[in-house]
């Protein structure tokens, strides 16, 4: 390769890079594995390391920076110790080699180390100050994370106050490093749901923890099980006696009542190393959760520090993960699912293959730049994989074994179902079938519609919807309202009871809770819990088909409790549409009478109404959230940043740079007893 070369493949690769890692930090929906995504980081770490003249300084490669999972809607929050990531291997003697590095660096022949497994999902800290919990942060870029303290308080194995033993007291400020996921029961448990609701699965545990944790609802949070391990040591102040190894750190987080990983090994060789490794694998399916790897670690904290960091990893840990089940087999087709929404989505069908305990006969194969990607054709034999993922994935193809006749795959340019031009939305990698009318899209939207999650409509199932759009009675979800009971009966013999039955859960359904009707049209975005505060907020579908985004602003910076920005433009987009705005209009002319949400409670005390707060420091006695929702409560609200129009900072100890400003623009601060005070009015 020229250095011409070079710099191509190397920008190349940073660019699909920042792609994943942009899919999988941010949005928690990777489109190829893991072992595929540390394949690309490999080769780019290889061609940077031939070629030092063409890597870039400081962190603008992805081989020199952690993942970023900042996202939108959360409040940012500076570590106070960075947040690093693992260097890992695939390779055994890759693994032997660590050993001897650390070896060589501290001078010293024989060195104690821990294996402990790796947990596949989201890296958190936790904060405790004097014991109690105060603030859970994502890793985020490393230096700061997103504030998920709300989300996190709703886990229940979390303790909010640490166990202390008499005579021990809690450091005034501790940071603990862990992983937060979801069991393997827990994402059955919910993907069965989804099905139910004719909504695509999530494809593994990891994904779906790492979304959850990112709702802007602790309330949907609350509703998924998520649990927690902690591993490590942040920042700890003033600096305690904490132990010196960490075998005794992990007796110590135990101690403290919080949860840590389930085993661990010591280990004293490479030789040792590798054993502990071993048995890791044996063991770990009967563990709840997805373990990818074993994460093996110098066991002497002061050591650790000896050894030091490279600018995204601790030189004194490395990271072992287990390559994957992989299966070769032949694809035999490439089919086309056209969605609710109508985006097109290929799949593969395989020729049947045993893999990781189940039969495997289908995989996504994403969109069409992924085929292309991989040059994945009818006829070849390709590689499917299942690591965490449930649903397997064709991660490449055997091209030793292509045949001849094995042409690229072209992909449609016309909907297989109804056979309308394809198009491509600016900014979208899929391709949709724009015709709304297309007979899959209406199946989808009548399914989704009368599922139990929405207006749940008893006999109109999978099978039934089925039907009634295949004879053309039903060409939207207006039309479900117009179904009679003569047709109904021509659909086979013994249907009478049944037809009576479908009828009355049809008329039934006419006054169910408003914000299944919101649920039920299938709004991008727009879930369960969303769709309840828009009926909170909005009381009637025609009010929220005529929203306008400033009806969705607190103040400056907020959209209203439970929906974000990207929601609300969703919402309005919809709406925009004149057929999805005409379906509003129909269901009420065929008599559909939404029942609205009882009313909250109105604004309690005149203290409150209409002023702004913000919070800012640790309150003696009452958490933000509790605070939060008094203030909400008696009729005010709370914002994240100090204005001219912010009417008052409450503030607590360690306050910061807000109440700072408070002074600067002259705005009011209170402390806790006056608080309590105004709220007694
Ligand atoms: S220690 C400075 N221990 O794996 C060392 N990490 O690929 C930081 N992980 O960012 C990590 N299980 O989110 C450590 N037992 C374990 C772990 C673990 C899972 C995650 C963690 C880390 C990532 C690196």
């Amino acid at each position: 390769m020229n250095s011409d070369e070079s710099r191509a493949r190397i920008e190349k690769l940073r660019a699909v890079i920042a792609h994943h890692d942009e899919l999988y930090y941010r949005r928690a929906q990777p489109e190829i594995t893991d072992v595929e995504y540390d394949r690309l980081k490999r080769a780019l770490a290889e061609t940077e390391a031939e070629f030092p003249e063409l890597a870039l300084s400081g962190n603008e490669s992805p081989t020199a920076r952690v993942g970023d999972d900042r996202t939108e809607g959360f409040v940012t929050y500076r570590h106070r110790e960075r947040m690093m990531s693992l260097d890992n291997t695939y390779s055994e003697m890759e693994l032997r080699e660590f050993y001897v590095r650390v070896g060589k660096l501290l001078g010293r022949e024989e060195l104690a180390f821990v294996v402990e497994p790796k947990i596949d999902g989201l890296a958190v800290s936790i904060t405790y100050e004097h014991g109690t919990l105060t603030r859970a942060v994502t890793r985020g870029n490393g230096i700061e994370g997103d504030d998920i303290t709300a989300n996190a308080r709703t886990i229940t194995s979390l303790p909010h106050k640490l166990k202390v033993a008499d005579g021990h007291a809690a450091p005034a400020l501790i940071e603990i490093r862990g992983e937060i996921f979801m069991t393997t029961a827990e994402f059955q448990r919910i993907n069965k749901l989804r099905e139910e609701a004719a909504e695509p699965l999530y494809a593994n545990p990891r994904n779906l923890a790492a979304g959850t944790i990112k709702q802007l609802d602790p309330r949907e949070v609350a509703q998924r099980k998520l649990e927690i391990v902690l591993y490590g040591l942040g920042a700890c102040e003033p600096p305690a006696a904490l132990p010196a190894t960490q075998r005794g750190w992990h007796e110590q987080v135990r101690a403290w009542g919080l949860p840590t990983v389930e085993k661990y090994w010591g280990a004293k060789s490479a030789d040792e190393i590798w054993a502990a490794v071993r048995e890791l694998d044996r063991t770990r399916a009967q563990f709840a959760y997805a373990t990818d790897g074993a994460v093996v670690k110098l066991d002497s904290i002061p050591l650790q520090r000896e050894a030091g960091a490279t600018s995204k990893a601790p030189r004194w840990a490395m990271s072992y993960k287990f390559a994957p089940e992989r299966a070769e087999t032949r694809l035999n087709a490439i089919t086309i699912q056209v969605g609710r929404t109508g985006v097109l989505t290929p799949v593969a069908e395989l020729e049947p293959v045993h893999l990781a305990g189940s039969t495997v006969s289908r995989a996504t194969l994403h969109n069409r730049d992924e085929i292309a990607r991989k040059d994945i054709r009818t006829g070849d034999f390709v590689y499917v994989e299942k690591a965490g993922e449930i649903i397997p994935a064709v991660v490449a193809v055997n091209t030793a074994r292509r045949a001849p006749e094995c042409v690229p795959y072209v992909f449609p340019e016309k909907c297989p179902v109804c056979g309308t031009g394809v198009v491509q939305a600016e900014g979208e990698v899929a391709l949709r079938c724009p015709n709304y009318e297309c007979p899959v899209q209406v199946r989808r939207r009548v399914r989704h519609f009368a599922s139990k999650a929405c207006v749940d409509i008893d006999g109109l199932g999978e099978a039934m919807v089925d039907a009634v759009v295949g004879k053309g009675w039903v060409r939207s979800v207006a039309d479900v309202y117009r179904l009679r009971k003569d047709d109904l009966m021509t659909l086979g013999k013994s249907v009478e009871k049944s037809t009576d039955n479908l009828l009355a859960a049809i008329e039934k359904s006419k006054t169910a809770e408003l914000w299944r009707f919101i649920h039920g049209l299938g709004i991008t975005h727009a879930g369960a819990s969303a769709s309840k505060d828009l009926a909170q907020k909005f009381r009637s579908l025609d009010a929220l088909a005529e929203s306008k985004f400033e009806d969705y602003i607190v103040d400056k910076k907020t959209v209203i409790e439970g929906i974000g920005e990207t929601m609300a433009l969703a919402i309005i987009e919809h709406f925009n549409d004149p057929r999805n705005r005409a379906l509003v209009g129909e269901l009420q002319s065929l008599g559909v009478r939404p029942a609205p949400p009882p009313e909250r409670a109105a604004a309690t005390s005149a203290l409150f109404a209409g002023k702004t707060f913000v919070l800012t420091g640790t309150l003696p006695s009452m958490t933000r959230e509790a605070a939060t929702e008094k203030i909400e409560a008696a009729g005010g609200k709370v914002s994240n940043s100090v204005s001219k129009k912010t009417s008052y900072v409450l503030a607590g100890a360690e306050a910061g740079s807000k109440l700072a400003k408070a002074g600067a623009l002259g705005v009011p601060v209170i402390d806790e007893a006056e608080f309590v005070k105004m709220l007694a009015g």
